[in-house]
């Protein structure tokens, strides 16, 4: 299958399970290209089968529980495309934060709105830098659920 990763990220964390994710989906057989989300055009998403959109959980424009904030970036330059495509998302966050990991309901309303089509479970990785192996288990266990 034909793979695309989206990730945004401040503190490097999104970036190295964006990674992992590649190297373990790659190693399942599937063509992966990883993007960051500012450089994301329409065309990125219309050539691939399968879009994963990763963000930490962040204070953007004030509130708190949110996704990064060049998603919005993005969003603005879609506008108006609609995008028949399967999608899937994953959001960290710590659960010293009131809406922990809460950028996945971001994320799931933009698939929404560019009228994608949401696979699978949004994978909530809490406290990643302080359970490392554990999380990258549970993406592991994840990615067959949204590939297959
Ligand atoms: C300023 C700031 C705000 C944060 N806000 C939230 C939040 O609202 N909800 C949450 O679950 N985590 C929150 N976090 C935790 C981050 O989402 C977590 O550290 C994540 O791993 C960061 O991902 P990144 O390294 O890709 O930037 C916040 C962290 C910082 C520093």
């Amino acid at each position: 299958m034909k793979i695309l990763i989206i990730y945004g990220t401040y503190s490097s964390g999104t970036l190295m399970v964006a990674e992992a994710a590649r190297d373990m989906l790659t190693e399942s057989g599937h063509t992966v290209t990883m993007l960051r989300v500012d450089s994301v055009q329409g065309q990125d998403i219309i050539d691939h089968e399968l879009i994963i959109m990763g963000s930490p959980s962040w204070k953007v424009f004030g509130k708190q529980g949110m996704p990064h904030e060049w998603y919005y970036g993005m969003m603005e330059r879609l506008k108006g495309q609609t995008f028949n495509r399967k999608f899937a998302v994953f959001g960290l966050g710590d659960e010293s934060y009131a809406l922990v990991c809460d950028s996945v309901n971001h994320l799931k309303g933009f698939v929404q709105e560019l009228g994608g089509t949401l696979i699978g479970e949004p994978l909530k990785i809490e406290g990643f830098f302080f359970n490392k192996e554990q999380r990258l288990r549970e993406l592991r266990d994840w990615l067959p659920t949204i590939t297959s």
